[in-house]
């Protein structure tokens, strides 16, 4: 079931693969607090999961992560990842990290209110970053820092900020000027930014995991939908839907988390080496992503499936102008300290 602006509740199945989850983060944590010769057959055990498909920039680079942190530890650590919502979707997988059901999740900035407070939705203000660097330039600074050490009171530390991209908009009607939004009922992510963006052109904002998207859409429970082009090909939302509209009108990206207990109790030479290769793993996915988004719009305008249009700067305008009251309506819940940083970055919208 899709639900309005509430996020997706553990259901009773996912309390029990967490259960279980739970138990074989226990062995695994006993494994790494143990750690000496005697035990050095027994890897330590990182269980990554994420909810994106394995040929997305961020499944690609949890790939690459697991392979450096393999090869790097000599067999020491042994990483297995849980893609596309397999092992729990986008809620269920922030209470497994926090039970250490499992130790590594990638979620997008726009779900970690619940472990972090509202901060990282400052990163869902429309039309926020002018390009890809301002994002970059937000998160490698004094302000990406200060907000990893937002996860530290939940039992969460945060290792690397992952990009994906600017975000389009998908409907089964034309979406070109902000009236066309009305009464439709829009899938957002779990941020009171995005759900706040929606009601502002007079759209029903629908709060739910990624996983069920596409279903939701095909059987007319939804509307439509926003999303990076990769994420809309790989979870093939592109096939129900019939008009997309590229408005770059907002920036998906990601904080790579980890449980704190269990990395705090890493040995350090290990723990020091799989933060190289975390470096490394970060270097490549944002290296990629901006590539893997123009190819997946490529795939969606040659699918011929629905029609593409690009907004134009006249009607960007007049949702900037929409969607101002966003910035006003988010001092609510962001700091003032986060807004004023961001701002004075990229400057509010005009
Ligand atoms: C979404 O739920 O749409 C995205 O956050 C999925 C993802 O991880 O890119």
């Amino acid at each position: 079931m899709y639900l309005t602006r509430h996020p997706d509740p553990v259901p009773r199945s996912a309390a029990r693969r967490i259960l279980t989850r739970w138990m074989a983060g226990l062995i695994a944590m006993a494994a790494t607090a143990a750690w000496c010769p005697a035990s050095a057959q027994a890897p330590i055990l990182i269980q990554f999961s994420h909810v994106v498909t394995p040929d997305t920039a961020k499944g690609k680079a949890a790939q690459r992560f697991k392979e450096l942190a393999e090869a790097r530890t000599g067999g020491k650590v042994r990483v297995e990842i849980y893609p596309n919502s397999q092992l729990y979707k986008d809620r269920e997988e922030l209470d497994a990290l926090r039970q250490g059901a499992v130790q590594m999740i990638a979620p997008s900035l726009s779900k970690l209110a619940s472990v972090s407070g509202g901060d990282f939705e400052v990163f869902d203000l429309p039309f926020l970053f002018k390009d890809r660097a301002a994002f970059r330039a937000a998160v490698d600074g004094p302000v990406g820092a200060a907000l990893m050490k937002k996860f530290e009171p939940y039992g969460l530390k945060g290792l690397a900020f992952w990009d994906n991209g600017f975000k389009v908009f998908s409907a089964n009607r034309p979406l070109q000027s902000a009236a066309d939004f009305k009464t439709l009922k829009i899938r957002v992510q779990a941020s009171r930014v995005l759900v706040t963006q929606m009601k502002a052109v007079g759209a029903h904002a629908s709060v739910g995991p990624l996983a069920s998207v596409y279903e939701a859409l095909r059987s007319g429970q939804l509307d439509g939908q926003e999303n990076t082009p990769t994420n809309i090909v790989t979870q093939r939302l592109h096939e129900v839907q019939s008009h997309l509209t590229v408005s770059n009108h907002g920036y998906l990206a990601y904080a790579v988390i980890v449980n704190a207990i269990f990395w705090d109790k890493l040995p350090s030479p290990i723990r020091t080496t799989l933060e190289g290769a975390m470096r490394d793993a970060t270097a490549y996915e944002n290296s990629i992503a901006e590539a893997e988004n123009n190819k997946a719009l490529a795939t969606i305008k040659a699918s011929g499936r629905l029609t593409v249009h690009t907004a134009t700067p006249y009607e960007l305008e007049q949702w900037r102008a929409a969607l101002t009251p966003v910035y006003k309506d988010a001092q609510g819940w962001i700091s003032a300290e986060t807004l004023t940083a961001l701002n004075a970055m990229n400057g509010p919208p005009t």
